[in-house]
C-alpha cells in the first residue's frame, strides 16, 4: 500500500535537529569494510534503506556484519575472501549500492545478478558496465538497465579512463574494480566529484592521489593490489539530509535550527555556498574533524533570499540538492538559474521534469531545458494545494513536504517510502522543531 503525507503552512521552525548519517559514506563503510582484513567499528551508519540493501547484498557475498549497541561490527573476509551469492542481489532504490557493488564484482573471481524497484531499474547503467567491460568482467545488461549480471576477474586489468560526466558513482566503480589490478587505475573526471571513496581507501591503506589539472578535471590514481586494512569508521551527518531542514527553516518565518556535526566535505557544500549567496542566515560554527572527515554545526535562520545563478562547475558539489534549492528558490525575489544540470534527469527520476511540474501545480512560475531549470521566486504565499507523487524518489517527496510548510493550501505527497532511503523519521523529526506534517 502506498503512503502519503500531507504537510500543512508552518508559523516557525526552532529547535536541535540531528540529521541521520551519511548515505555515500555509509554505503562505502559497509563495502570497504568487508574486504578488509580484520574488525571493523562503523558508529553513525544511515539506517536507511538504501544502505541497508547494500549491507545486506555484502552479507550475501559471505561479510560478516553485526549490530553492536547504535555501531556496527564487521568482520572483514580480505580482497579475495567474498563468496557468490546464492540469489540476485536486490539493491532496491540503492543507485549508489548497485553501481559501487558492480564495480567491486567485477575486480572478484565472481558473478551476481543485480536487481532493483522500479526506479532503479530505468536508470542507465551502461556508464558503469562500460569500463567494467574494459577491465575485463563479463557483463550482460536488459538494453543497458537492471537486471545485470557481472562475472569479474580475480586480476582484471587497470584501466585509465576518462568519463564524460563528473560522477563519483561511475569513478568509485572503477576504483573498486581495480583493486587488484597490477599497476595503477586511472580516472580522470571532468569535475572533482564527491570523493569519499578516494578518503576511505587511504583510510584503509591504499595508496590513492588525487589532482587538479589545469582544465579543471580531476585525476585519482590508485595503485592495485594492496590489502585493506581495517580500521574504524566515524560516519558524518548528512549534508544531503540537513539541505531539507536548512531550506526549511530559511523559507519558514520566525526560524531558528541548529545542526549539529554536518559533514562539510567540500564536495558536499554547494548548497551552502548557493544559499549564503541568495542571502540566507547560515552560520558554521565548531568546524572540526570527525573519523578524518570535516565537520561543523550550521545554525539557519529564517532569510529573505534573492535568486542567483548556480553556476554549473558547482553542479557535483551539490547534485542530490537542486530539487530543494528549486523550493528555496520558489520563496526568493527574483530568478534563480540552475544549469549544467542534465544529470538530474537520470537520478532516482527525471528530476528537472518531476519538480518542474510539481513546482507548477502549486503554483510556482519554471522554466526548464534540457540541461537547466529555472525558478521565478514569489513573496505571496504559494497557492500549493496540490497532490504530488514522489514516484519512489525520496528527495523529491521531501522537497514537496518543505514546499508545504510555506504554502497557501497543504501539500499531499504520495509515495513517500522512499524517504526511508535516505532519511528515516523525516516527517517525525520535522514535527518536532514545529512542522505539520500529517499522515
Ligand atoms: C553518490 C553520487 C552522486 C549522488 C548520489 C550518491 C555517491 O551521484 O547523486 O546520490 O555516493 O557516490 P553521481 O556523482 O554519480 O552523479
Amino acid at each position: 500500500m502506498s503512503l502519503s503525507l500531507v504537510s500543512h503552512k508552518t508559523d516557525k521552525l526552532t529547535g536541535h535537529f540531528d540529521v541521520p548519517g551519511d548515505k555515500s559514506i555509509s554505503h562505502r563503510s559497509m563495502i570497504l569494510s568487508a574486504i578488509a582484513i580484520g574488525r571493523t567499528r562503523v558508529s553513525g551508519l544511515l539506517e536507511g534503506d538504501d544502505v541497508m540493501a547494500t549491507k545486506q547484498a555484502m552479507i550475501d557475498c559471505g561479510a560478516q556484519i553485526q549490530k553492536q549497541g547504535d555501531d556496527y561490527i564487521i568482520d572483514g573476509v580480505g580482497m579475495g575472501g567474498l563468496t557468490a551469492p546464492a540469489n540476485p542481489l536486490d539493491l532496491g532504490n540503492a543507485g549508489t549500492g548497485v553501481r559501487l557493488l558492480m564495480g567491486l564484482i567485477a575486480g572478484q573471481s565472481l558473478s551476481a545478478t543485480f536487481i532493483g524497484d522500479a526506479s532503479l531499474s530505468k536508470r542507465p547503467m551502461r556508464r558503469i558496465t562500460d569500463p567494467l567491460e574494459e577491465m575485463g568482467a563479463d557483463v550482460s545488461t536488459n538494453d543497458g538497465k537492471l537486471p545485470v549480471t557481472v562475472t569479474g576477474l580475480e586480476i582484471p586489468l587497470p584501466v585509465t579512463y576518462a568519463p564524460k560526466v563528473a560522477s563519483a558513482q561511475i569513478k568509485s566503480a572503477i576504483l573498486l574494480a581495480g583493486l587488484r589490478a597490477r599497476g595503477n587505475t586511472i580516472v580522470t573526471e571532468p569535475h572533482i566529484s564527491r570523493d569519499h571513496t578516494e578518503a576511505m581507501l587511504r583510510h584503509f591503506g591504499v595508496s590513492v592521489t588525487q589532482e587538479i589539472l589545469d582544465d579543471g578535471a580531476h585525476r585519482v590514481t590508485m595503485t592495485g593490489g594492496t590489502d585493506l586494512i581495517a580500521k574504524d569508521i566515524l560516519v558524518p551527518r548528512d549534508p544531503s539530509s540537513a539541505a531539507f531542514v536548512m531550506v526549511a527553516a530559511l523559507i519558514t518565518p520566525n526560524s531558528d535550527v541548529t545542526l549539529p556535526a554536518v559533514g562539510m566535505n567540500p564536495q558536499r557544500t554547494g548548497l551552502i555556498t548557493s544559499l549564503i549567496e541568495m542571502g540566507g542566515d547560515i552560520t558554521l560554527s565548531n568546524q572540526r574533524l570527525e573519523g578524518g572527515e570535516e565537520v561543523a554545526d550550521i545554525r539557519v535562520r529564517s532569510s529573505q533570499l534573492h535568486g542567483i545563478d548556480v553556476p554549473p562547475a558547482r553542479a557535483a558539489s551539490m547534485i542530490d540538492e537542486y530539487p530543494i534549492l528549486s523550493v528555496a528558490a520558489s520563496r526568493a525575489t527574483g530568478t534563480t538559474m540552475m544549469s549544467g544540470v542534465a544529470e538530474l534527469r537520470v537520478k532516482e527520476t527525471d528530476r528537472i521534469a518531476v519538480m518542474a511540474a510539481g513546482l507548477k501545480a502549486c503554483g510556482v512560475d519554471v522554466t526548464e531545458g534540457d540541461d537547466f531549470m529555472s525558478v521565478t521566486g514569489q513573496d505571496t504565499p504559494i497557492t500549493g494545494g496540490a497532490t504530488i507523487n514522489s514516484q519512489h524518489d525520496h528527495r523529491i517527496g521531501m522537497s514537496f513536504l518543505v514546499l508545504g510548510m510555506v504554502a497557501a493550501n497543504p501539500i499531499q505527497v504520495d509515495d513517500v517510502e522512499t524517504i526511508n532511503t535516505s532519511f528515516p523519521h523525516f516527517a517525525e523529526k520535522m514535527n518536532k522543531i514545529g512542522a505539520q506534517i500529517t499522515s
